[in-house]
């Protein structure tokens, strides 16, 4: 049973980290001079005033010249913008991004699985090998006839927790509707955050994640299923009641 456990998830995870390491992160093209988009800023600014609302300058990628949405980021290490950029992974050499994340996910949780099969089936297989007699005994004739095996097991059994921890991690993100990178740098994103007075001339900064889908729930289907994890909703106006009205008439 483990074994044929283990022949199914070596190609599964062989599949994944290929997808994952040589495939598109959800990048998006640069542009060219001439044809990017300073020329349709330049267009916005000059046409009659009034209607149409500015675009946001800082949304500009300076170094290939697309407008970036909230969840695009310039990946320094690849040189490109990547839509609903989580982070870069050395281990892959990609971006981890909108057209991988799910494969990233998927990799994480069947890698484990498959590193925790190995780990069985070796011992299984030392079992056969060295009759048990005592613990002592078996671990040293473990090590001494098979040293190989032995530290395929030891950086098995140093390297299986990281992975798991990684798979909580984006489990958890997944959940709340974040990325890595966002989870990092949320603190200099304007858009999770809202201004609330809490008192005469006190304001308090208020967390709100603008991508939330409501709940756990609608978050992971959001990520696995609907994909439209880019998608703001519409936040209800935080409940201040009469007292902002009150507290905006003085100004401190
Ligand atoms: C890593 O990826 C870059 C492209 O982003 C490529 O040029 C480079 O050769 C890759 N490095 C390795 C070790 O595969």
């Amino acid at each position: 049973m483990t074994a044929f456990l283990f022949e199914l998830l070596v190609p599964l995870s062989l599949g994944f980290f290929t997808f994952v390491a040589l495939g598109d992160p959800g990048t998006v093209p640069a542009r060219p001079q001439g044809n990017s988009a300073v020329e349709e800023l330049m267009k916005v600014i000059d046409s009659p005033a009034g209607d149409i609302e500015p675009p946001d300058i800082n949304r500009l990628c300076t170094t290939t010249w697309v407008m970036k949405g909230l969840r695009t980021k310039y990946c320094v290490q690849t040189g490109a913008c990547v839509e609903e950029f989580d982070h870069y992974c050395v281990w892959l050499n990609n971006t981890i991004g909108k057209a991988n994340h799910r494969q990233f996910v998927g990799l994480a949780i069947v890698e484990f699985f498959t590193q925790v099969t190995h780990v069985r089936l070796c011992m299984v297989t030392v079992m056969s090998l060295i009759p048990y007699q005592s613990f002592t005994q078996w671990m040293w004739g473990a090590i001494t006839s098979y040293p190989l095996l032995t530290m395929i097991v030891v950086i098995h059994c140093v390297t299986a927790p990281w992975v798991l921890m990684l798979t909580l991690h984006q489990s958890r993100l997944v959940l709340m509707n974040l990325t890595t990178n966002e989870m990092m740098n949320m603190h200099r994103y304007e858009h999770f955050w809202t201004i609330r007075q809490i008192g005469p001339g006190h304001s308090s900064r208020i967390f709100r994640n603008p991508f939330n889908k409501g709940s756990g729930v609608a978050n992971c289907l959001d990520f696995w299923w609907h994909r439209t994890r880019w998608q703001m909703v519409a936040q209800p106006q935080p409940l201040e009641g009469g007292c902002q009205k009150q507290c905006c008439n003085h100004s401190h």
